[in-house]
């Protein structure tokens, strides 16, 4: 075992905590071969790209093999590259090629479930009640007088039962899909091989993992019904299956293997919890590096509501020392362009606002000045692929090309999260849009919309006043501005007056973000670094003042 060498504080040595992470869906990032997936040698062909917006590291949703029965997240084997995406060998050449460029590496790890094709499950399958195989997952008889009836109330987070019935009669709880099936992590071998799987990874440059659903691999051993009284939307506590305690034993021994690197590895976590201090004991110095902050993706487009996520964020943070995040997009939620342009601009997944009215162009303004927002505040940002270009969520996918486990689980009634999913416009003027080779063999495994020929990378290239430009200059101007990298944070003004986001980090640099419907004079005697939009009265001449209109950011030195 190697002995962490680097000095703690070592700016590089901590690269999370102030690192610009940019999501890459692989499936619909490019597709080199033709076959209308995207794959690695799609991304290796786009790292300059990525390295020229200005990022810090790539997040890769599961690129393992995998029958794709949740979009990877079902892994068959975690030491193989699914076929459609490559091989073992294009990964580690991608991680280096990163490296050089850069750019640091993290992969997706789900220890909550395993594909029903890996090899463990079916030789549960196979081994019978009672084995040994079995028990590495939670296999059950059933109840009712043939053993018909699931062996608990508990449901699906797709819909549907947690339960699916074998022909020799037992059940096996799977929390998400049935082709999930959720693994025991009481079992010594769950947990070495889970421990080994990250050695894999590490071992081949990796600089750190993102946790798939870190609240769910602990279970309650007597799998307790909720019953009539505990409905699953008013669960008792703790918690049969979300955040109970045991669940930090495993992230204290990952944390172990991640520290036993010369550079030490990132731990990022998926914590979806409501309370503040349960989520922030996922943080503990012992224990992940970071976590996503779902309140602020939650969070509707309102200044008082804005500060009051951003003050919450920082207060839970800070006892246990660890970066806040700040992300508004990704795999699972509809995109905020889309969010933002509606009603209800709260609620990262929101099916029942499917088709709701939106105004894109006031969406695409609101998640401009976002991006300086994101950016500007104290720790580190995640962005997910396309919202550089402005993407909106697809609303309009035939129920054919489907193929999100939500539609299916429930009937149609969720559409799902395929429209967030569709692969990216690179250039061109029809689908599909360079995504594909030209002369590809198969169309994009999801539709694009024809409108997207105004937003692929090479119409928005030249335009350093298009969302990519924006991009692209809010991201240099980040790692130029010291202020910026350090923790200093302080709120200025106040936003039950205004309605707007104003706050200073280190000396000289202030943030503005105007949420009102009033244009805001700019404070005298401070210049704009970077505005998300046009403002009012620039270039008119000495003398006359300088406002912030609605729905719009500024940086500012002064
Ligand atoms: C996480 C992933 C999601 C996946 C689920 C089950 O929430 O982000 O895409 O479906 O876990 O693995």
């Amino acid at each position: 075992m190697t002995v962490r060498t680097r000095i703690a504080g070592d700016r590089d040595d901590r690269w999370w905590r102030t690192a610009v992470i940019y999501q890459v869906y692989v499936r619909s990032f490019a597709d080199a071969d033709g076959d209308g997936i995207g794959d690695l040698a799609g991304v290796r062909a786009k790292l300059p790209y990525l390295a020229g917006l200005g990022v810090d590291a790539l997040w890769f949703n599961p690129w393992y093999a995998s029958p794709m029965a949740d979009a990877g997240y079902d892994v068959a084997d975690y030491r193989r590259i699914d076929p459609a995406f490559g091989t073992l060998a294009e990964a580690e050449a991608l991680i280096t090629e990163a490296h050089e460029l850069g750019l640091k590496i993290i992969v997706d790890v789900v220890p909550n479930h395993v594909s029903d094709q890996h090899a463990w499950f079916k030789e549960a399958l196979e081994a019978g009640p009672g084995s040994a195989a079995r028990e590495l997952f939670w296999f059950r008889p059933g109840r009712g007088e043939d053993g018909e009836l699931p062996p608990n109330d508990w449901r699906s987070e797709f819909g549907g039962p947690a339960w699916t019935r074998v022909p020799d009669g037992e059940w096996y709880l799977h929390l998400f899909a049935a082709e999930q099936p959720d693994l025991h992590w009481n079992n010594a071998k769950v947990r070495e091989e889970l421990e080994s799987v990250l050695r894999f990874w590490f071992d081949r440059g990796v600089d750190g993992v993102r946790i798939d659903s870190a609240t769910m691999p602990a279970k309650d051993p007597a799998l307790p019904s909720f019953g009539p009284t505990h409905a699953q939307s008013a669960p008792p506590t703790p918690h049969p299956f979300v955040d109970r305690d045991e669940v930090h034993g495993i992230y204290r021994a990952w944390r172990t293997v991640a520290d036993s690197y010369d550079e030490p590895r990132a731990l990022i976590g998926e914590v979806w919890l409501a309370d503040p201090h349960r989520f922030a004991a996922y943080l503990r110095p012992d224990e992940m590096h970071a976590a996503f902050n779902f309140d602020y993706l939650n969070c509707p487009w309102d200044a008082q509501r804005l500060r009051s996520v951003v003050d919450a964020t920082l207060a839970a943070h800070a006892p246990v020392g660890a970066p806040a995040t700040w992300v508004l997009s990704n795999h699972d939620v509809t995109r905020h362009v889309t969010r933002y342009g509606r009603a209800d601009t709260a609620m990262g997944r929101s099916p029942a606002q499917h088709g709701a009215p939106t105004d894109l162009a006031l969406g695409t303004r609101r998640a401009r000045a976002a991006l300086l927002l994101n950016l500007a505040l104290p720790g580190s940002c995640y962005l997910y692929q396309g919202e550089e270009l402005g993407l909106w969520e697809v609303d309009e996918i035939p129920d054919e090309a489907r193929q999100d486990p939500f539609f299916f689980r429930s009937g149609g009634a969720d559409i799902g999260r395929d429209g967030c999913r569709v692969p990216l416009p690179w250039s061109g003027g029809r689908p599909p849009f360079g995504f594909s080779p030209d002369g590809a063999q198969a169309a994009p495994w999801l539709p694009q919309p024809d409108a997207w020929s105004a937003l692929t990378v090479e119409a928005l290239d030249a335009d350093p006043a298009s969302v990519l430009g924006l991009y692209r200059r809010a991201l240099a101007a980040r790692r130029a501005e010291p202020a910026l990298q350090g923790e200093e944070f302080a709120w200025l003004g106040e936003p039950e007056v205004t309605g707007v986001l104003n706050f200073r980090r280190g000396e000289g640099f202030r943030c503005l973000v105007n949420l009102s419907a009033q244009d805001i004079p700019l404070p005298e005697g401070e210049s704009a670094l970077l505005a998300s939009g046009p403002l009012e009265g620039e270039g008119e001449g000495e003398g006359r003042g300088v406002a912030l209109p609605p729905d719009t950011a500024v940086w500012l030195r002064g």
